[in-house]
C-alpha cells in the first residue's frame, strides 16, 4: 500500500489505513535514526522549503532534521527575514518557490485553509505544519505514534485531552487520528475552551477535570494559546491553574501506568507543574523525538511513492 496522494493537509480526511501506514514507516524510520549513521540517500536531489508564518522551535527543526536524515536538501524561509515583508502575496511566494524548484513545501500558517489553497497552487507536495485553528497533522501522527510505543496499540485507549481545545489545532488532529484508530478521546476543559461544532468529531466532552481523566490511559495537556485568545474566554491564568491544571496528584486520578503528555512549548505552572511535567510518567520529549521519524515518514512516501503522480502544472 501506498500514501496515494500529493499532499497532507488534515488528518480529518486520512483513512485509519493512510494513518497507519504513516506510522508503520515511522517505526522503520525510527530505527534508521538508531544507526551510528542516522542517514539514508531515499530523498537524494529532492528539495525541501520550509515556509513558518507563525513562531515554531519543535516542527520546523524536526521537519528540517527528519529532510537531511533522508539527504533531501532543505531551505528554510523565515517569513521576518522574506520578500513578505516587502508585501509580496502568499500566492506569488508559492510561484516563486515553484519556478525554483522546489519539489515539497512544509507550511505553517495563522489561517486555517492556507495550506489547501497552497496546494492546488503549488505542483509538488504540500505538507501543513499548522494552520491556524485548523489542523496539524504531523503533531497528530507523531502523537498516535508516541501513544503505541508505549502502550502497544491506539485500538481501546482513554485519551484526555484537557484545555484550549477550541484554539488547537492540535487537539483537532489528535481527536481526529484517535477516534479513527478506535481510541475514545474526552474534551476536558471550561465551555468556553470547546469547538463550536464538537459534537460532530464523535468525542465526549467534560468541564469537570476529575471526571474526564478518571481512569484514563493518556493525559494530554495543551498550551493556553494566548495568542489566539480574543479576551474573557475565562477569568485568569490563576483560576484556569486551579480549575484543569495538572499535577501529580490530579495524575493519580488517571490509570496507575497514564502517560502525560503535551505538544510543547509548555508554560510551567499554568497547564502542567514542572514536577509533573519532569516525571517518569512524562512522555513529552519522546514525542518530540518521534517527530522526526513521523516527519521522515511522511517526506518518504509524499515524494517517493510509485503511485505519486503530480497533476499537470497549472497554466498561468
Ligand atoms: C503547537 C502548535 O504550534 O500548534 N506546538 C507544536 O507545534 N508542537 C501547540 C502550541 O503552540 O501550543
Amino acid at each position: 500500500m501506498n500514501l496515494n496522494r500529493k499532499d497532507v493537509i488534515a488528518l480529518q480526511d486520512m483513512s485509519a489505513e493512510e494513518i497507519n501506514l504513516c506510522l508503520d514507516t515511522a517505526d522503520s524510520m525510527r530505527d534508521v535514526l538508531k544507526r551510528p549513521v542516522p542517514k539514508v540517500p531515499a530523498l537524494q536531489g529532492k528539495r525541501v522549503v520550509t515556509l513558518f508564518y507563525e513562531p515554531s522551535t519543535r516542527t520546523r527543526t524536526s521537519f528540517e532534521a527528519a529532510a537531511k536524515a533522508l539527504s533531501a536538501d532543505v531551505v528554510n524561509i523565515t517569513t521576518s527575514a522574506s520578500s513578505i515583508v516587502k508585501g509580496e502575496t502568499l500566492k506569488d511566494t508559492i510561484y516563486n518557490l515553484k519556478a525554483i524548484g522546489m519539489d515539497a513545501l512544509i507550511m505553517r500558517h495563522p489561517m486555517g485553509g492556507a495550506p489547501n489553497w497552497a496546494a492546488r497552487v503549488f505542483t509538488g507536495s504540500v505538507l501543513n505544519a499548522g494552520d491556524g485553528m485548523h489542523e496539524h497533522p504531523s503533531q497528530g501522527l507523531l502523537d498516535l505514534l508516541t501513544i503505541r510505543q508505549h502502550k502497544g496499540r491506539i485500538d481501546g485507549m482513554k485519551v484526555a485531552i484537557i484545555g484550549d481545545i477550541r484554539h488547537s489545532r492540535v487537539a483537532r488532529s489528535d481527536a481526529w487520528g484517535m477516534t479513527k484508530l478506535g481510541a475514545e478521546v474526552r474534551f476536558v476543559g471550561p465551555p468556553t475552551l470547546m469547538p463550536v461544532e464538537v459534537e460532530k468529531m464523535g468525542v465526549k466532552v467534560t468541564p469537570d477535570l476529575r471526571e474526564g481523566i478518571d481512569g484514563v490511559d493518556v493525559v494530554y495537556t495543551l498550551r493556553i494559546q494566548l495568542e489566539r485568545q480574543q479576551g474573557g474566554l475565562f477569568p485568569s491564568i490563576r483560576e484556569y491553574a486551579e480549575l484543569f491544571g495538572m499535577n501529580s496528584e490530579r495524575m493519580k486520578w488517571a490509570a496507575d501506568d497514564a502517560l502525560l503528555m503535551h505538544p510543547g512549548p509548555i508554560n510551567r505552572g499554568i497547564e502542567l507543574s514542572s514536577e509533573l511535567a519532569d516525571s517518569p510518567r512524562s512522555v513529552i520529549l519522546d514525542q518530540v523525538t518521534n517527530g522526526v521519524a513521523v516527519r521522515m515518514a511522511l517526506l518518504f512516501l509524499l515524494l517517493t511513492g510509485p503511485d505519486h503522480a503530480l497533476p499537470e502544472p497549472e497554466v498561468n
